[in-house]
């Protein structure tokens, strides 16, 4: 499809899914506000992954920690000396690109080109992409730290808060959803490459030994690919792929992406990873305190190690929609798995201007509320309508007409199918629920 990403791009800004980050001001580059159906998208993706990865084990805690902390977090990580991106630096322009951009370090030599020019490149430099920022009142006297350029370390330096506070027994996990800062080279493709963004992590404590941490890792590995799946992401889109050992993060020791394919490549969507005793070790080492596990029954301690599943709630959104995008039949319709969908049903009285219409689905649309979120829409014709709701992803429309006056049923029709079925109203929330969740 031509343009798709253009296309993708102005339905979100239309639509009000996602604009530009300090628009009025001339953007801010690398950041991006969620609109109201951007931002229903993004809370039904968190709840799904909660739901799945916390609710429904009895292995699982979760946690929210400060996107604040002491500056010895990050030399503890190893985030201070090792979180760099390699950068090269045209010396025309000193525009810096990421030298695993490929794509867009083709497009600047082009750029050149097409002004007869030669772009030249710096050797490559290591970059620390941690975003600083200073904390304090008196000038002078201010210290500094970092904005989390990942969200793990709040859950490893509560490593003991959590095991004293719970009853937790390893193997055991401590979930999280927040926000992570870098400061990113060359942030780019829409949402893709952001500096401000959303993580959800997984961090998994195992005992520390080889063969059940690779039962885990590759539990994990599977379970977070049948997650996308289960929401309805194409199955060809997506797949596995293993970071190459100089390619690791300091903290890997080993890692596999699940990448999904966009109209800009294979693009990695989230990280599992085992990190070995790497965090729990170090946060021992440089704060003094005991990081260690204790099992009751055998009497061992040991310092745990650790399997993460690390997903992008920006990136994840922004695959969805990628993959969700159809022009079909005169009309754009995104078909968003109904429990990513921002609104679940729109509610239409056939005309405006009859107020036995209005008002019987008015009633319904309130009691529908309860439950859902419901769209209402009583402008233009009912085609129309259609179309608008087909283009944010709303997987059925209810439309109440005179029949409905007499006999209490409604017209409910399907987004992906265009069928149209008469449902009794006593039925409608049944119905919807057992649709959403199948
Ligand atoms: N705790 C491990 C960690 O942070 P990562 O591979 O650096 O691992 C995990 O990041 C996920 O966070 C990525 O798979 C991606 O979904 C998301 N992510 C990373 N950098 C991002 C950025 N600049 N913009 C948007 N999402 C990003």
């Amino acid at each position: 499809m031509d343009n798709l990403m253009e296309k993708i791009v102005s339905l979100c800004k239309r639509r009000g899914f996602i604009y530009p980050g300090s628009e009025i001001y001339g953007g801010l580059r690398g950041t991006w506000d969620y609109g109201p159906l951007g931002n229903e998208l993004k809370f039904n993706l968190k709840q799904e992954w909660w739901k799945t990865m916390v609710r429904e084990r009895e292995d699982v805690v979760g946690v929210s920690a400060s996107i604040l902390m002491n500056s010895k977090v990050w030399e503890a990580s190893g985030h201070t000396q090792n979180f760099v991106d390699p950068l090269v630096e045209c010396k025309i322009c000193h525009q810096r690109f990421r030298i695993d951009e490929k794509e867009q370090i083709k497009n600047h030599e082009e750029l050149h080109e097409k002004k007869k020019e030669k772009a030249e490149w710096t050797e490559p430099k290591k970059f620390n992409i941690l975003v600083e920022t200073k904390l304090g009142v008196v000038e002078g006297e201010k210290n500094i730290t970092y904005l989390r350029g990942e969200i793990t370390q709040g859950v490893h330096v509560n490593f003991k808060n959590i095991l004293n506070s719970s009853r937790l027994k390893i193997p055991f996990g401590v979930a999280q959803i927040g926000k992570a800062f870098r400061n990113e080279i060359t942030p780019g493709n829409f949402t893709y490459r952001s500096i401000e963004f959303e993580q959800m992590e997984l961090q998994y404590y195992v005992r520390p030994d080889e063969k059940e941490s690779m039962k885990q890792y590759d539990f994990w590995k599977k379970t977070r690919m049948e997650w996308y799946k289960n929401l309805g992401i194409k199955k060809d889109k997506l797949r596995f792929r293993e970071h190459a050992k100089d390619e690791l993060a300091h903290y890997a020791c080993a890692a596999w992406d699940i990448e999904y394919e966009t109209p800009f490549g294979w693009k990695e969507c989230e990280g599992i990873h085992h990190r070995g005793d790497w965090d729990l070790s170090r946060h021992e080492q440089y704060s003094g305190q005991d990081m260690s596990y204790f099992d009751e029954e055998t009497k061992e301690k040991f310092i745990p190690w650790v399997i993460e599943t690390s997903g992008g709630v920006d990136r994840a959104a922004l695959f969805f929609l990628i993959d969700a995008y159809h022009e079909e039949a005169g009309r754009v319709v995104l078909k968003l798995h109904p429990k990513l969908a921002p609104y679940k049903a729109a509610v239409f009285p056939l005309l405006k201007n009859k107020p036995e219409l209005v008002k019987k689905a008015w009633k319904i649309y309130q009691e529908l509320k309860k439950s859902f979120e419901i769209a209402w829409d009583d402008r233009g014709n009912i085609g129309k309508r259609y179309f608008s709701q087909d283009e944010i992803g709303t997987p059925f429309c209810i439309t109440i007409d005179f029949d409905t006056l007499e006999k209490d049923d409604v017209t409910v029709r399907d987004r992906d199918t265009m069928k149209q079925k008469r449902i009794k109203i006593s039925e409608l929330k049944d119905y919807l629920e057992e649709k959403i969740n199948a």
